[in-house]
């Protein structure tokens, strides 16, 4: 085919689509939810509230807000035949392989949502009973992400799994689900909840990263959005992506102490190890999320007590940044070089912390989803072309001809 070129290596220098929902400026450090300055929605917003602005593009009224909170939070049980699927994982089954396949099998559910049952008209018209059963299936997945994540979690720990209880907030009823300890009157910490409640608000959205590519491409074929949402979990699943903020644990423990961050950094620039936590293909100054969980860190070391990662991770930070190495290279802290450590302070288990971002990155994925699915010019395959660089025409040969 004419004309055509390869793009750069992983999308270098590709842009697949215009947007309206996150702006990125990766020299300047700037990151803008629908034009609000992320710094000003984690002080003054929630998780949910951010969600709407995310999903539908603006702040919502009082009403607004509080009807998409009820809708959300009315979603958040999954059917009890759930259970059986759940108990189908070995207990140390890692928690993201437990959630992607939550995902498509919740879709399994809602023949409303299931694309051969119902035509290709399903998400891309715009009457009323599209829109109508579109936000269902959003309202659905955002609810019962914590739930289903819950329920991984419980896997894991070998105990009965918990029905989300009413009258707490998003991340309270997701604390709670977690770590029920069949106290009567359970109230998580509120220093705790806010502080998952700004990481999660955090998290939301990151314009076209690698999994909101995937839940992109994946839903352009007008699949249901749960199996486009299984798909970007599955990406974000990968220690380049997701996974790396379980990595940056992994990596402090195995530096052990700040004396050993020289011996650590010599050997990241044998290329031996990767510094994890660090770089980032948009952010070539600093990811201005690093800043924010950072300052988060501190309320919630209070209620916790120190991480004794926590000077290791100081030291490996304030040693790599002045560095010529990776100062050459732009590469600063990113979002994920400081979550580790506030989840693992809050107790969750090392293989957990991708699963913490991909519960509040459903909503960015939902957003684009919407975004694509109603664009004016409707939807179109995500289909990309190559160019051939292989064998040109050959005949058969017959084995007693072969070498
Ligand atoms: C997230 O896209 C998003 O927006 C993602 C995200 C989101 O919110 O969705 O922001 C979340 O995924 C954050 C990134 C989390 N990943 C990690 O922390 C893993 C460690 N980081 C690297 O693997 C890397 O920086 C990436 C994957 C994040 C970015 O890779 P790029 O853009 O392809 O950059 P690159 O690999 O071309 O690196 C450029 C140079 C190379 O050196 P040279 O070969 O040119 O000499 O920098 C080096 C790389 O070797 N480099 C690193 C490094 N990251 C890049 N060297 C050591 N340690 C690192 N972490």
């Amino acid at each position: 085919p004419k004309g055509l070129r390869v793009s750069d290596k992983g999308f270098l220098n590709t842009a697949v689509i215009q947007s309206q929902i996150t702006y990125i400026d990766g020299d300047a450090g700037v990151l803008r939810y629908r034009g609000y300055p992320i710094e000003q929605l984690a002080q003054h917003s929630t998780h949910l509230e951010t969600a709407y602005l995310l999903i539908y593009g603006t702040l919502p009224s009082e009403k607004q807000l509080r009807l998409f909170e009820g809708e959300v939070m009315s979603h958040s049980f999954v059917h009890a035949d759930a259970e059986h699927f759940f108990r189908s994982f070995r207990y140390d089954a890692h928690p993201m392989a437990i959630l992607t396949s939550a995902f498509a099998y919740l879709g399994s559910y809602y023949s409303e949502a299931n694309p051969s049952l119902q035509g290709q008209k399903l998400f891309t018209a715009r009457d009323k009973a599209s829109l109508g059963n579109m936000d269902r299936q959003i309202f659905r997945i955002i609810g019962k992400a914590t739930t289903l994540a819950a329920m991984a979690y419980r896997i894991r720990q070998g105990r009965e799994f918990v029905t989300p209880p009413a009258g707490l907030s998003y991340t309270g009823q997701f604390l709670y689900q977690m770590d029920h300890l069949g106290q009567k009157d359970y109230k998580p910490s509120p220093v705790l909840e806010k502080a998952l409640d700004v990481l999660f608000l955090l998290h939301a959205d990151h314009e076209l990263n690698a999994s909101c590519t995937t839940v992109l491409q994946t839903g352009s074929s007008l699949v249901d959005p749960y199996s486009a949402i299984a798909a970007g979990c599955a990406s974000l699943y990968g220690p380049l992506h997701g996974g790396a903020n379980e990595a940056v644990i992994r990596m402090l423990i195995s530096v052990g102490s700040p004396e050993n961050v020289p011996a650590f950094l010599a050997a990241v620039k044998r290329r031996e190890k990767v510094l994890s936590g660090f770089g980032h293909r948009v952010y070539k100054t600093s990811d201005p999320r690093s800043f924010i969980i950072r300052k988060t860190a501190d309320e919630v070391f209070k209620v916790t007590g120190k991480d004794e990662l926590l000077e290791t991770a100081m030291a490996l930070h304030d040693a790599a940044i002045k560095d010529e190495y990776f100062v050459k290279r732009r590469l600063a802290p990113n979002v994920d070089f400081w979550s580790g450590l506030i989840y693992r302070a809050m107790g969750f288990p090392l293989d957990f912390f991708p699963v913490l971002f991909a519960v509040p990155r459903v909503v960015g994925w939902l957003a684009h989803w919407r975004q694509m699915m109603l664009q004016e010019d409707g939807v179109k395959i995500w289909r990309p072309r190559q160019i051939y660089v292989g064998s040109s025409k050959r005949d058969y040969v017959p084995f007693d001809q072969r070498p």
